[in-house]
């Protein structure tokens, strides 16, 4: 019997997760859907919800199974009788991590293989995260397509900096596309000299009491000053 395990937060589970689903399902005689704890990861759904989700899109075909799991993922494969972990390679920049995470596991039990598979393309700008984070903006102040239609706008702007940007900047520039298709994503490139500036680091440096009089204008600097006093 080949038994694959395919775990994941799946807060929520997306099309590109259901994708993954129907492909392994085809390749091994059971597929055993795993849904990690994941309680520090402060999971927008619970487990139980998760668990609903993916009982009412996938639980339903013969051969595919949804399970929970805490701790090692590699003990819960052992236990459950499977000789694969499935995941999903949706672009250059899950590579890394998958990588790392797939080395790690082979290292803490060698007879778990790590099998990647990709979904379809279209579902490439497609994560749990974005898909949250659309929702949760719907929520407040509606979406960025939505105001940018509102405002007769045909163009969004970003500032790219490096490589490390774009993965998202893409999938978030996708994204905006398939909700709206009259508004395109222009990328515009700051001098190189801000190549490294990031808001996140400029709070971490100025909380740290650093001074960050060179990367702001001093207005802001005085109110990161007044914010991290005390
Ligand atoms: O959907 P996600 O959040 O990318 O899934 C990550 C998940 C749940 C597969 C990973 O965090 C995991 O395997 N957690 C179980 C704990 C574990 O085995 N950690 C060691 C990984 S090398």
């Amino acid at each position: 019997m080949k038994r694959a395990i395919y775990p994941g937060s799946f807060d929520p589970v997306t099309n590109g997760h259901l994708d993954v689903v129907e492909r392994a399902r085809k390749l091994f005689d059971e597929v055993i859907v795993a849904v990690a704890h994941n309680d520090e990861k402060q999971p927008l759904f619970s487990l139980k919800e998760r668990l609903n989700l993916l009982q009412q899109t996938v639980g339903k075909i013969d051969n595919v199974r949804i399970a929970q799991f805490d701790g090692l993922l590699v003990e819960f494969a052992l236990q459950q009788k499977a000789n694969a972990v499935l995941r999903g390679l949706r672009a250059v920049s899950d590579f890394e991590f998958e990588f790392q995470m797939a080395l790690m596991n082979r290292k803490l039990e060698g007879n778990v293989e790590t099998i990647f598979l990709m979904p379809k393309e279209e579902y490439t700008y497609l994560s749990s995260r974005l898909v949250k984070e659309i929702a949760r903006i719907a929520q407040f102040d509606g979406l960025l397509v939505e105001f940018a239609l509102q405002q007769k706008a045909n163009a969004v702007l970003r500032g790219l900096r490096a490589v490390s940007d774009f993965e998202f900047e893409f999938q978030m520039a996708l994204m905006n596309r398939k909700l709206e298709g009259n508004v395109e994503t222009i990328f515009l490139m700051p001098k190189e000299e801000y190549t490294y500036l990031s808001s996140r680091l400029v709070k971490e440096i100025a909380r740290l009491g650093g001074d960050v009089s060179k990367f702001v204008p001093s207005l802001v600097a005085s109110a990161l000053g007044k914010k991290f006093k005390g």
